[in-house]
């Protein structure tokens, strides 16, 4: 479960998070993420874990085990992560850019703005910061030393989130003045903890759901088969329900800090706009700020923030890719050394027109959600707006209709532990999550909003 936990804490907590609670409107979108982590995130968690030691199988079969004409499931929950891979490596190697700026003392050229805009514009270099972070979790799963990192990061988590909590308290104590507007920390706080339902429209309000939703699939891991695989290596005796609330618990009290801490500084030096106007590249423009800001502390503080940013992603990364890998193993018979091979040279090359997508082959497709993007945008809308929600209403439906609620219950209750939402949770299985779940993904497609 502590696997699962470096696996859950990564790029999303700290880059994805924050960017959509800032585009989001902050307040609202928090409370969102919330009402839906302890509804059925917890529920779908539970659900994949269980489902992954009652079956002991990773996706590709588990699925089929359950019930043969639901196989497909496993096939879509592959396709979330092999997606996902080449733009995660993308943006690990932003931060990994980053990483070497702070460490060569140059915060204060990294605050300025255009600085990000003129890295990403370039050709050459994300290209190779992507194909450096993605060879280092290559060669990770390729030569299985997962073991090793995994410690190493153990020790790091930790220092991250003191990090995390000093930038976020320092971010509290920013203001902006300009003779005619001035805004401080604390206005800054207001606006990212207090939902804003000022002219909020059904329209609007189905957006954040939307993106709440897509969010929190993400950073806990879930629609992606990742937690049935984590849930395969769970002993028959451990407590899943401890285990889930542990990781929802521990993975959203670090993206909501990562929200705070980048969140109030960008609205206090920027105000509204700079907020909606932010996007994916909110971290690297907003921290820099904030660290610049901190004075010469601010070099060693952001130096060590990138640095162990760099290496949440590396061992969210790794899992990722091991996801991919292990199911290429399976359905192809192939050995691991040439599954990693085959995936890291496709992810190479898709990640590459990721990099691409701010330069060379920059484009403004509008997306059918109603949003504007570039390739990043169009992956991550296949595999978190469209193809995570079909994993999860086929889960539900497998759980709630095909079978019973009651398959999955008995394997989290083996052990006889109390479980007081029973009705709550099949409720969820059987009616909301799957009526919710397709509302948002006609939405997502563009068919209702
Ligand atoms: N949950 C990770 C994060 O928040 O960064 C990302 C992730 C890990 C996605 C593992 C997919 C995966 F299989």
């Amino acid at each position: 479960m502590l696997a699962a936990a470096g696996s859950a804490i990564g790029l999303g907590n700290l880059w994805r998070f924050p960017y959509l609670a800032a585009q989001n409107g902050g307040g609202l979108f928090l409370a969102i993420y919330f009402a839906l982590l302890v509804t059925f995130g917890f529920a779908l968690l539970v659900t994949e874990v269980a489902i992954g030691r009652k079956t002991k199988s990773s996706p590709l079969i588990a699925y089929g085990k359950l019930h043969e004409k639901w196989k497909w499931i496993g096939v879509f929950a592959v396709i979330v992560p092999f997606l996902i891979l080449p733009y995660y490596c993308a943006i690990g190697g932003w931060v990994l850019k980053y990483c070497f700026v702070f460490l060569a003392g140059q915060a204060a050229a990294a605050s300025e703005s255009g600085f990000f805009s003129g890295f990403i514009t370039g050709t050459m270099e994300p290209l190779a910061f992507m194909a450096i972070f993605l060879f280092l979790t290559f060669f990770v799963v390729y030569r299985e030393i997962d073991e090793g990192i995994e410690k190493f990061s153990k020790l790091l988590m930790p220092l991250l989130l003191l990090i995390v909590i000093g930038v976020a308290l320092f971010s509290l104590t920013i203001r902006y003045d300009d003779g005619t507007v001035a805004r401080t920390g604390l206005d800054g706080l207001a606006v990212y903890l207090v939902p804003n339902l000022d002219g909020l429209t059904v329209r609007d309000f189905m957006s954040v759901l939307l993106a709440a939703m897509g969010q929190l699939f993400f950073s806990i891991s879930v629609a992606m088969g990742i937690m049935i695989t984590y849930g395969s290596y769970f002993e028959d005796r451990g407590n899943i329900f401890k285990s889930v609330w542990q990781i929802g618990f521990f993975d959203t009290f670090v993206a909501v800090l990562a929200g705070l801490m980048t969140v109030v500084p960008i609205y206090v030096l920027m105000g509204h706009e700079g907020m909606n106007a932010s996007g994916p590249s909110l971290l690297f423009v907003s921290m820099p700020k904030t660290f610049h800001a901190m004075g010469i502390a601010g070099t060693i503080v952001g130096a060590a923030f990138f640095v162990m940013t760099f290496f949440a992603a590396l061992t969210s990364s790794i899992s990722i890719m091991e996801a991919v890998v292990s199911s290429l193993m399976e359905s192809l018979s192939i050995s691991r050394r040439k599954a990693a091979v085959i995936e890291s040279l496709i992810a190479f090359a898709i990640g590459a027109v990721v990099c691409f997508g701010y330069n060379l082959l920059y484009f403004e497709l509008p997306l059918p959600n109603g949003s504007v993007g570039q390739v990043l945008d169009v992956l991550d809308y296949v595999s978190n707006g469209l193809l995570m929600p079909v994993v999860e209403i086929g889960t539900c439906l497998l759980v709630g209709w095909a079978l019973t609620p009651d398959d999955i219950i008995n394997e989290a209750t083996k052990n006889g532990e109390p479980f007081r939402q029973k009705g709550m949770y099949k409720t969820m299985i059987r009616y909301v999550a799957p009526i919710l779940l397709t509302i948002l993904l006609l939405q997502s497609l563009g068919v209702i909003g």
